[in-house]
């Protein structure tokens, strides 16, 4: 009995020794890339942006103007971002906003410029004492740089006050009247940049205010000294020193912007997106499309033309859009980057849960559509086309792809399937060239068995995920039908960080791309979502500026900064073939993602995942090679790499690392270069060679190959 347990002992031992010595064991990852079969195309189009206005992306993002509710239509009660500035307190003053509300009185009404511009500011000065004027607070503070010239304009008109007139047998006012202002209006008007406390002045300038009833709009550039120091604590102030009644409208200040483009984007934003080589834009949404109300759908039409005659309309992320970036900006801003729009068109489903059925009802919808179409690619023999040129384009942009609605999914009125048909029957029998892509897949949402009758060409899945379930699905493509319809992945990241991300996300972008790239002949397209975040927090009334966690680009009005998914997003697009090299791995170890409480309670497994992920792209015409692999772990882990072919190999390669120490480090507006790609020249590249992969890094080797 003794000595049977003793030999049970021994062999429990061995067991266990083998297991503990397994690690000493365990064999180096092989990655071995076929380089002779590098025959099927990555597809042109695979990285992309998508944007939309979601925590101020255009207004107090890209869109460069800088005063917050020029048309005083943000609120119906409040002349939200604007304040009356006194520089003496013995002034008598006030300011009101006129004609918001539902009903507007006549007196009001009156004031009106046009159909777009019905509400305005009214200063009231009974007694100046010195220096009265409004201040506009800008989008989180207005950003003063040095020997910068800022174009400022705005409606004004300044007339008298005396009490309105009555018919006799009116009864008296309850109230005292209001003593006469006699019309002391023209003259200077001061319009300034300076501190919020008024004490420094950046920048000022002055407009000469004619004596007349009517507006009229005024011009005028302020430009800093070469010695100020940046800040984004500072006002838009416009000013008198007489007593009068002024009435303001669209008031705007543009700093400079991209390629000096008149009402145009920020420098700073474009240029990183520019420098991410995008080869298209989804616009204009996202959930900023379909409006909460099918009367909030995107009005494009009504985003066309002059700004005096844009109105504006009801976001979907809480705010008021101005529709400064109409859609003519939209398709300027994607040609500036010299990537294809991917129209997105309001296909009769709103976020509240209403919509429109196919049939009669839905025609006008679809009439809408094909002028929105006309108005892209239209040539100048066609009314839209015309207006285009009328606008300052003559010349048609390029589109191939145009998406109906935005996430149908949503839509539990199983009427996506008429929908989508009666949008793309109408679309492809007037452009036949053009691709409509659905955005319900079936392979996402198999339950949905009502939908998509008839195959679309492409469909639009969207991906909001943490970095384990990344992890698990990198590979979800690799076993997709490549008879059924390309995919488009319109959305998608790994939401970790907030504002925007952190490493760890940027590890689970990296990894679901390796799969995106190594499916790209199915994948044809994909964009990372939200793009822009605007990081502000601190203002007056402590409104934050986001809506949404785990954006990609973070800006407040005076800086911007990349997060560690922006740089992967640049680097995975800068570095790519236009081959797909087909790849295997050996030995890759696996790792075990924590169990939530929830999970254990459930008596769930935790899910394992490869700690290596890993593509490869080739370009065939210059024979460089690109392969990227991911290091998801905190150690640093060798891998083998074969490059399987005839060719030959150059020995030395540039390797670019995007890395950290934690999975939690991340940029802030603040910190905003703390995690950014590093670039070094390795030696000893081979057709087979080793490489230690830093822990919590994205590695890509540029490898120079020749026949
Ligand atoms: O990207 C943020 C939102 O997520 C988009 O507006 C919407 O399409 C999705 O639900």
């Amino acid at each position: 009995m003794k000595q049977k347990t003793s030999i049970k002992l021994r062999l429990l031992l061995l067991i266990a020794a083998a297991f503990i010595i397994r690690p000493g064991f365990s064999q180096t990852p092989v990655i071995t890339l076929n380089l002779a079969n590098a025959n099927t195309n990555v597809s042109p189009m695979l990285y992309g942006l998508m944007t939309e206005e979601i925590n101020h992306s255009y207004d107090g993002g890209l869109y460069a103007e800088l005063i917050s509710n020029r048309i005083f239509k943000d609120s119906k009660t409040e002349p939200e971002g604007w304040s009356l500035v006194k520089d003496n307190p013995s002034a008598e003053a006030a300011i009101k906003l006129i004609g918001a509300e539902e009903h507007v009185p006549n007196d009001e009404r009156r004031n009106a410029i046009n159909g777009a511009m019905q509400a305005c500011l009214r200063l009231t000065v009974e007694k100046a004492d010195g220096r009265v004027g409004i201040a506009n607070e800008g989008y989180w503070g207005i950003p003063v740089k040095p020997s910068t010239t800022y174009k400022a304009s705005f409606f004004i008109k300044g007339t008298a006050r005396t009490p309105p007139p009555r018919w006799p047998w009116e009864p008296k006012p309850t109230t005292p009247e209001l003593p006469d202002i006699e019309n002391n209006t023209a003259g200077p008007i001061t319009v300034s940049i300076e501190s919020n406390d008024g004490k420094t002045v950046y920048a000022t300038g002055t407009i000469n205010l004619e004596k007349s009833i009517y507006w009229k709009q005024y011009e005028v550039n302020l430009t800093t000294a070469a010695d100020v120091t940046p800040t984004k604590d500072a006002r838009f102030v416009i000013s008198t020193d007489r007593v009068g009644v002024y009435y303001f409208n669209l008031v705007s200040l543009f700093p400079p912007t991209y390629n000096n483009q008149p009402n145009g984007f920020r420098p700073d934003l474009m240029q990183m997106l520019v420098n991410m080589k995008p080869k298209f834009l989804r616009f204009p949404g996202g959930n900023f499309l379909e409006g909460p109300k099918i009367t909030d759908a995107f009005p494009w039409k009504e985003t066309l033309g002059p700004i005096a005659n844009r109105p504006g309309h009801n976001g979907s992320w809480g705010y008021r859009a101005t529709d400064g970036m109409g859609l003519l900006e939209f398709l300027e801003w994607t040609e500036d980057m010299g990537a294809e729009p991917l129209l997105a068109i309001y296909a009769g489903y709103s976020l509240d849960g209403d919509h429109i059925d196919a049939g009669p009802l839905l025609k006008p919808y679809v009439d809408d559509a094909l002028d929105e179409i006309e108005y892209v690619i239209g040539d100048t023999s066609t009314y839209w086309g015309a207006e285009r040129a009328e606008d300052g384009h003559p010349e048609p942009f390029k589109l191939k792809y145009v998406e109906i609605g935005n996430e149908d999914w949503f839509d539990r009125s199983k009427s996506y399937d008429g929908r989508f048909n009666q949008f793309r029957t109408a679309i492809e029998a007037k452009y036949p060239q053009l691709i409509c892509i659905s955005t319900i897949s079936r392979k996402q949402f198999p339950q949905m068995k009502y939908l998509l009758s008839k195959t679309p060409e492409v469909v639009d899945e969207h991906y909001y995920r943490d970095s384990w379930d990344m992890w698990e699905n990198a590979s979800q493509f690799d076993t997709y039908d490549r008879n059924g319809p390309k995919i488009f992945v319109g959305e998608w990241a790994t939401r970790e960080g907030a504002p925007t991300t952190n490493l760890n996300a940027a590890l689970g972008d990296a990894a679901w791309m390796t799969g995106m790239e190594r499916n790209s002949d199915l994948v044809i397209m994909s964009c990372y979502a939200p793009l822009f975040v605007n990081v502000s927090k601190d203002s007056v009334t402590g409104k934050r500026a986001w809506q949404w966690n785990s954006d990609l680009i973070g800006y407040d009005a005076l800086n911007s900064y990349g997060s560690p998914s922006y740089y992967v997003q640049k680097l995975f697009s800068h570095y790519l073939g236009n081959k797909i090299v087909p790849a295997t791995a050996a030995n890759i170890p696996m790792q075990k993602a924590p169990l939530s409480r929830r999970d254990s309670a459930e008596g769930k497994a935790p899910k394992s995942v490869p700690t290596i992920f890993y593509s490869a792209t080739m370009n065939d015409t210059t024979g460089t090679l690109y392969l990227k692999i991911v290091n998801i772990t905190a150690k640093k882990q060798e891998v083998k790499i074969n490059l399987d072919g005839n060719g030959k190999v150059a020995p030395e390669a540039a390797l670019i690392v995007v890395k950290g120490d934690k999975p939690s480090e991340t940029n802030t507006i603040i910190d905003r270069k703390r995690i950014i790609p590093e670039t070094e020249t390795i030696k000893g590249i081979k057709k087979s060679f080793s490489r230690k992969l830093d822990p919590y890094s994205v590695s890509i080797f540029e490898i120079k190959t020749s026949k």
